[in-house]
């Protein structure tokens, strides 16, 4: 089998945040690395860069997935969302989740939130009627070092109750 050259850059094509993208990393990069340094995306956040905590939570073809276990030239022809994508893209409007966390100061300090904000959407396109048990249940997947879950967890619950009937 031949070799792979880790310091070869390799050509990867996308589609990110609604738009088709391309850019070069080597085959080690992290995509949690390659979508901040490459793409500029702030709202990816690292911290244990090994899968525990949660931050760096992006979606791939409509999954949620840490960035920080995934290579970025795993990324050839997916689609990928980031935190980024939430906002009405014309006129910048946060989402409802988005919104709804604000409202119930489910944001603290902010560093855990876009990688939740990412979790929570796919798990409510799962559970589109989650109880209380399995939204604290999903947001054990995320470690937040600021306090409490309880003003995420009334963020959920209202955006549940907002959405209306599945
Ligand atoms: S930075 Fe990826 S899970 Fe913690
Ligand atoms: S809001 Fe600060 S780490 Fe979660």
């Amino acid at each position: 089998m031949p070799q792979l050259n880790q310091d070869t850059k390799h050509k990867i094509s996308f589609t990110l945040n609604g738009k088709s993208v391309s850019g070069f990393a080597e085959p080690r990069m992290l995509l949690s690395d390659f979508l901040r340094e490459e793409m500029a995306l702030m709202g990816v956040h690292v911290a244990c860069e090994h899968g525990v905590c949660g931050a760096c939570t992006v979606q791939i073809d409509g999954k949620s997935v840490r960035s920080c276990l995934t290579f970025a030239v795993q990324m050839e022809g997916r689609v990928v969302d980031t935190v980024e994508s939430l906002a009405d893209k014309e006129t910048g409007e946060l989402s409802d989740l988005q919104k709804a966390f604000r409202k119930h100061h489910g944001l603290q300090c902010g560093y855990c939130t876009p990688g939740i904000l990412m979790s929570v959407e796919y798990f409510l396109e799962v559970n589109p009627k989650p109880n209380e048990e399995e939204i604290r249940e999903m947001l054990s997947g995320h470690i937040c070092r600021c306090t409490g879950y309880t003003g995420m967890v009334r963020a959920i619950k209202d955006v549940v109750r907002s959405r209306g009937p599945a």
